[in-house]
């Protein structure tokens, strides 16, 4: 068992005692097992493990990448910010999603696709979340933006959908680099199967380990285990037990892609090398260096510094460590195509007769 949290306070901003603290002792824990892995620990305790984690990460999130926590396709030229929102437009314009829906976003993070995806198609979107504090942003950032009549959240689990909104109550779901934290592709797909209105539409960016992956050869399970502890997931599965999981709770797919397999030019996880020269463009070349060895040492003084003065909670630097293991497992695993944080499918829930 993961240790228990001895201090369950929820403070002002939503973040949880000792949740983060947990977060890193957990896996502590986690990697002394002979194997290094203790997954259905994880499985278990996968709400604790995963608020914990974004309790710490989301404030570095933040400051290193922005409002929109997942990755993007690169063409030559193109600024970061660009290529975040083309990836969320595409998502809405292959779900074909049309003015006035009710749509269901799963595993919200702090709204930045729910208010660009809400902006660009003119749809009323519920943002789904189990992390209050992510919720507490959420909420701040899209009233700033004028956004809050078009855009609700809502905290609770991804496990549980049919619970809290009553089943066929949206007319598309999408969720993007969220439903990897699920204990079961299954679990959660078969969830956001019934909240569906019957002819709705599922879209979804998962994370998952490409068909080149073999867990029998050490060094790809190692990969996967990188991914795994720097990003706060129980457990790292292939495109085929993502694909399965679709097709068996009933979906009926109408787009299937590994979108981080076309021959691109700029690659997916080039923002984490940390090579300035890479840098599409002027600005980026910030974004980029936060990632390189001298951005990384600034970040990793700066937070130990905080964190000492007391102004972001015990446990961030920590977490921010385990960012720097999932930023060189992604790159390694993206470079070799053993991952890809985009499979893209577009499913549709059945008609009713
Ligand atoms: C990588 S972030 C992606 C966030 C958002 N989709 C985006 O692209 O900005 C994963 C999100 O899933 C949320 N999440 C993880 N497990 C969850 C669960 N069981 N129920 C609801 N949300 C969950 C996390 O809190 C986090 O906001």
């Amino acid at each position: 068992m993961a240790p228990a949290a001895t201090d369950s306070t929820v403070h002002a901003d939503g973040r949880v005692g000792k949740r983060i603290e947990n977060y890193a002792a957990f896996w502590q824990k986690d990697l002394s097992k002979e194997a290094g892995q203790d997954t259905e620990n994880r499985l278990a305790n996968y709400t604790d493990v995963i608020n914990g984690y974004y309790d710490g990460a989301t404030g570095l999130y933040e400051y290193g990448w922005g409002a929109s926590f997942h990755f993007s396709r690169f063409y030559k030229g193109e600024g970061f910010y660009q290529s975040l929102a083309r990836h969320e437009h595409y998502l809405a314009f292959k779900m074909n999603l049309k003015p006035g829906m009710r749509v269901l976003d799963v595993g919200c993070g702090i709204g930045g696709p729910a208010r660009e995806i809400a902006q660009f198609a003119d749809v009323q979107i519920v943002g789904l979340n189990n992390n209050d504090f992510q919720v507490g942003r959420a909420r701040k950032l899209t009233a700033k933006a004028g956004l809050s009549d078009q855009i609700t959240y809502v905290v609770g689990d991804f496990m549980k959908l049919a619970e809290k909104f009553g089943e066929n109550s949206f007319d598309a779901v999408y969720a993007i680099e969220a439903t990897v934290h699920a204990p079961s592709f299954e679990g959660v797909y078969g969830e956001i199967m019934k909240v569906l209105k019957p002819g709705g539409v599922f879209g979804v960016y998962e994370w998952c380990m490409t068909d080149r992956w073999d867990p029998s050869i050490p060094a790809h399970k190692e990969v996967a285990h990188g991914i795994e502890l720097g990003n706060g997931i129980p457990e790292m599965r292939p495109i085929a037990n993502a694909r399965e999981a679709i097709i068996k709770v009933g979906f009926q797919i109408e787009h299937e892609e590994d979108l981080a397999d076309r021959p691109d030019p700029v690659p997916w996880y080039y923002p984490l090398e940390g090579d300035i020269t890479k840098a599409q463009t002027l600005w980026d070349i910030f974004t980029v260096w936060r990632m390189s060895s001298s951005g990384k040492f600034v970040t990793h003084h700066g937070l130990w510094f905080i964190e000492k003065l007391g102004i972001v909670p015990k446990g961030t630097w920590e977490v921010g460590e385990t960012l720097k293991v999932a930023a060189d497992a992604l790159v390694a695993s993206g470079r070799e195509k053993l991952f890809t944080p985009m499979y893209f499918v577009v499913g549709r829930k059945p008609a009713e007769n």
